[in-house]
């Protein structure tokens, strides 16, 4: 049967993926517990509708970074997409453009990210990892201005990889013929041993990654481009407050997916507080448990000025390549036209946060 909302794309996803694969994606840290919990904040947030509203017309466009999308949801940066369909991140890619809105692919991606901007024409973003070898972000940077990407989203919350207990279970090991592209010859992953460290993906955050990234690094990589930067993985309003003295166009407020740290905060909990400090300084988004057009609404009603859809688009893409996630969007933005309609909002700048309560 058709999956008829987006959480119903995952047992699909669990039928097509190899186990492993499945797991790396959609499982978390630890005990899951903020997994868990990010899915548990939208449902603590209760809406608070208007009515007798002309909504016969509902508008779903907003803005980021000056680019028009056609709806508040962009797609998440999320590794490895060819461990759920052959064409991974191609698809994804094409699927996100003619759904109007803005890719943000992954330096672990498994094609290139030339291939990948190749693809489709649509906006993008490229999701920057900090590597010890500061030639190789240079690079990666170089690279993603030289192919059209509009900004530079980097992780900040990734000094180590979390403990995924599923990927330590199954000793998560990418298949032969999925690799991360971007790096062929760089940092190739053929002689990390996954058993010494848990994982594959353990081992190339342990042994490559930059642990020792601080403020500083984040000036150094202003120097280093013209594009906007967005830092990804804020929780604490300090460091938003940080961030925006540092200036960067942008924060993603996220606890991973619950990928990281398990026991955090969510973003959905946080998020008033970082937007009321921050102003109109930086633009901020958040990611963490969207499954509905709701969930949608109420960040925005708590100050995201869009939000970042991630394991949902994967399992879309496993279901079904370019068409699943295609599904995945449209589905997605419905529901965000229905809750708007239903909420006596015409459009998105007429979300505010008197359209929300705590239950
Ligand atoms: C990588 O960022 C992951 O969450 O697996």
């Amino acid at each position: 049967m058709d999956p008829v909302n987006l959480s119903e794309f995952e047992p699909l996803a669990r039928e097509r993926m190899a186990q492993q694969a499945f797991d790396y994606v959609s499982g978390g840290a630890d005990d899951e517990i903020s997994m868990k919990e990010n899915r548990a904040a939208f449902a603590r947030l209760a809406l608070l509708p208007r009515v007798l509203i002309d909504v016969s017309t509902v508008d779903t466009s907003t803005r980021v970074l000056n680019q028009d999308i056609s709806f508040p949801v962009m797609v998440a940066p999320t590794a490895f997409q060819t461990l759920a369909h052959a064409d991974g991140e191609l698809a994804t890619a094409r699927a996100t453009t003619a759904a109007g809105t803005i890719m943000i692919v992954s330096t672990l991606a498994s094609h290139r990210l030339e291939d990948i901007a190749a693809a489709a024409p649509g906006p993008k973003w490229f999701q920057l990892y900090c590597y010890k070898e500061r030639s190789v972000t240079q690079e990666l940077v170089k690279r993603a201005e030289t192919n059209g990407y509009q900004a530079i989203c980097v992780t900040v919350d990734v000094p180590r990889l979390g403990r995924r207990e599923r990927d330590f279970r199954n000793q998560f090991t990418l298949p032969p013929d999925v690799v991360p592209r971007n790096f062929e010859g760089v940092a190739d992953l053929a002689g990390i041993d996954p058993a010494e460290h848990g994982s594959h993906l353990t081992a190339h955050i342990a042994s490559l990654l930059d642990d020792s990234l601080t403020w500083d690094d984040i000036d150094w990589l202003k120097s280093i481009t013209t594009l906007p930067l967005i830092l990804k993985g804020i929780l604490a309003t300090e460091d938003a407050k940080l961030a925006s003295e540092v200036g960067v166009a942008g924060i993603v407020v996220s606890n991973h997916g619950g990928r990281q740290l398990d026991g955090v905060v969510t973003a959905l909990d946080v998020l008033p507080d970082i937007v009321s400090a921050v102003g109109d300084r930086v633009e901020v988004f958040m990611d963490g448990g969207i499954r509905r057009g709701t969930d949608v609404v109420k960040a925005l009603a708590l100050g995201a000025r869009a939000v970042l859809l991630g394991r949902p688009s994967v399992w879309g893409l496993a279901a079904d390549g370019e068409a699943g996630v295609t599904k995945v969007l449209h589905m997605l933005r419905d529901e965000v036209e229905l809750a708007l309609a239903l909420c006596g909002c015409p459009n998105v700048a007429a979300v505010s946060s008197e359209l929300v309560r705590s239950r």
